[in-house]
């Protein structure tokens, strides 16, 4: 029997959809924050559409996509074919993942706030190890004060303590660190803090 689709794959699946059939590929603001800073040999984890995947590569990064979603990642592929990007994408489920390589700059925009709490803890450590030394960590996830929970498994999300989220990265050079709040649908907020941080070389 076919394994489900956790709850946040399917509930971004269709918000995807709804932007492929409009051709709506912005680069959303935390993506535009960190785009400067992917060069180099990339890995994006949790990639969604792709759109910072193609954005970095245009600048000529050589990025790894990974995503559980089937639909953006078929179209990232389609895309990156077209465009001849060096964008290579995969659909993997990120839950327990662990790197076996490193690289220069990982990007991790909204996703490990899906996963049960010790597998978001480990995932910010494993975002962590993949950086090679000198290289650089794009994290952004949802913290305490999120009211809007739409997209969660109730029992596979975590909202992190703002300072959990930097205790990895001790000793790193924090090249961006800040929390903000979005308004969100029926009144609530999401509340995301992100980071931007260069490992010691
Ligand atoms: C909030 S979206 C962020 C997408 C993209 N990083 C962006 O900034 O637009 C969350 C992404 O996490 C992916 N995701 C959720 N659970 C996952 C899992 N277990 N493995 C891999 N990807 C997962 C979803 O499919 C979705 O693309």
């Amino acid at each position: 029997m076919a394994e489900e689709k956790p709850k946040a794959v399917a509930f971004f699946g269709a918000q995807f959809e709804r932007q492929i059939a409009a051709g709506d590929y912005q680069l959303n603001p935390f993506e535009v924050r960190a785009l400067p800073f992917l060069s180099g040999k990339v890995l994006d984890l949790g990639c969604g559409l792709g759109n910072l995947a193609l954005a970095a590569a245009a600048r000529g990064a050589q990025v790894t996509a990974y995503d559980l979603c089937e639909n953006a990642v078929e179209d990232l592929a389609e895309r990156a074919l077209a465009s001849g990007l060096d964008v290579w994408v995969r659909t993997v489920d990120l839950k327990g993942w662990r790197p076996e390589e490193t690289w220069d700059a990982v990007n991790c925009i909204g996703l490990l706030m899906f996963f049960a709490r010790a597998d978001a803890l480990a995932g910010l450590v494993a975002v962590r190890d993949a950086v090679r030394p000198g290289g650089v960590a794009v994290v952004n996830v949802l913290v305490e004060g999120t009211t809007f929970t739409a997209m969660f498994d109730p029992d596979e999300h975590y909202l992190f303590r703002p300072e959990e989220v930097a205790a990895p990265f001790a000793g790193w050079e924090m090249l961006h660190d800040s929390v903000e709040e979005f308004a969100a649908p029926g009144g609530k907020v999401k509340r995301f803090r992100t980071l931007i941080a260069r490992r010691p070389g």
